[in-house]
């Protein structure tokens, strides 16, 4: 049930293990070529700080044009100590930003699920995790990550004073709650929108234009405003009253690492990155990439997960291609591996057999020809 015409991908492996959990994306992606027949065009290209060594800047702007051009991008991941002393504008991270913030990237999508396979991975107890299924939608486009002014400034009597802006336009806000509100009838009807009214206009506006579009647009859907603190707190006393949440950039940042640290491991988690439907072509930019960093410490020694990559890739097939099934294949033989015991260091417990990224890739392939019959 696969497509027939080809489907162009940029990746973009980056930095520290980018490389490598993207090397198993990359053999997976030729299992579904000839097994699937999903036949994908990839390009591959630099960003981060191999792209600052290699040019002098985080991301070209051949890149920028093609990331535009192509139906997905897939992202590794970027940055890492070697580049600390980069000019800001040049720092690794400057290029993931600047790829959210011009292919208009505002709705990125962060589910945490935990398996069964991984309830005794969490830090929390079983019983708090066992069955959690939540979705955190982070705005990404705006906020304080984009806000100006922003920088450092000399002051009179020779002290100094730093500024970032936090700043929402109306629509910027309109646009990512009602995909909240989309998401949500898809799965438990429940939205939760937080944010810090209690101390920021932007958390007063917010909290204003959630709750009308809730009464105007979504009566269906049950929802409540929550302050962003309560929602880290609630996290760990019991998540499994959320379905999904919506937020800003930087508490989507904050709140989307907790929520991935209940799975288990930050090498569990994907996301995707969605921009808004091209109302004349139906096209919408996107972007998909594992919620965890560079990881520097442990690059290049073949412990990577490369779980999260490849459910950035599932998520890939099933929001870009509009492949559910060949989607739903790698989120089964994903548990597949887990329940059979094979586990990268993130994820080791005690009897389980350990594994080397490359490893993974493996089992996985082999899971999925299991379950291709
Ligand atoms: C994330 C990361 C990024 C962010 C960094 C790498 C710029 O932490 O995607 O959550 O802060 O958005
Ligand atoms: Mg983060």
């Amino acid at each position: 049930m696969a497509t027939g015409s080809n489907k162009s991908v940029l990746v973009l492996p980056g930095d520290g293990i980018g490389p490598e959990v993207m090397g198993e994306v990359l053999r997976v992606a030729e299992w579904f070529a000839d097994r699937r027949a999903v036949r994908l065009d990839v390009t591959e290209d630099l960003v981060g700080g191999c792209c600052y060594d290699a040019h002098g800047v985080a991301v070209q702007d051949k890149t920028m044009l093609k990331a535009t051009q192509v139906d997905a991008v897939l992202f590794g991941a970027v940055g890492g100590p070697k580049w600390d002393a980069a000019p800001r504008e040049q720092r690794p991270e400057a290029g993931l930003l600047r790829l959210r913030k011009d292919l208009d990237l505002f709705a990125n999508l962060r589910p945490a699920i935990v398996l069964d396979a991984l309830v005794d991975a969490s830090t929390l107890k079983a019983e708090v995790v066992r069955g959690l299924d939540l979705l955190i939608l982070r705005e990404l486009t705006a906020g304080v990550y984009f806000g100006t002014p922003r920088g450092r400034a000399d002051l009179p009597d020779g002290t100094r004073r730093v500024i970032d802006t936090q700043s929402y336009t109306e629509e910027e806000i309109v646009r990512v709650v009602r995909v909240g509100f989309e998401l949500a009838r898809k799965r438990k009807n429940r939205l939760h929108s937080a944010e810090k009214s209690n101390v920021m206009e932007t958390g007063v506006f917010w909290r204003e234009i959630a709750g009308r579009i809730a009464r105007d647009e979504f009566p269906d859907v049950e929802f409540h405003h929550i302050l962003a603190d309560n929602c880290a707190m609630q996290l760990v006393r019991n998540p499994k009253q959320f379905d999904v949440i919506v937020t800003d950039n930087l508490f989507g940042d904050i709140l989307s690492d907790e929520a991935a640290m209940m799975t288990g491991s930050l090498g569990m988690l994907p996301s995707a990155s969605l921009g808004p439907v091209d109302p004349k072509t139906g096209k919408r930019n996107a972007l998909y990439e594992p919620v965890h960093g560079s990881a520097p410490d442990i690059a290049g020694q073949g412990k990577a997960n490369p779980l999260a990559m490849l459910l950035s890739f599932a998520m890939m097939l099933r929001y870009s291609f509009d492949l559910p099934e060949d989607a739903n294949l790698v989120d089964r033989a994903a548990q597949d591996v887990l329940n059979d015991g094979f586990r990268t260091g993130d994820i080791m417990q005690p009897g389980m057999t350990p594994i080397s990224t490359a490893e993974m890739g493996t089992k996985l392939i082999a899971a999925l020809d299991r379950l291709n019959g």
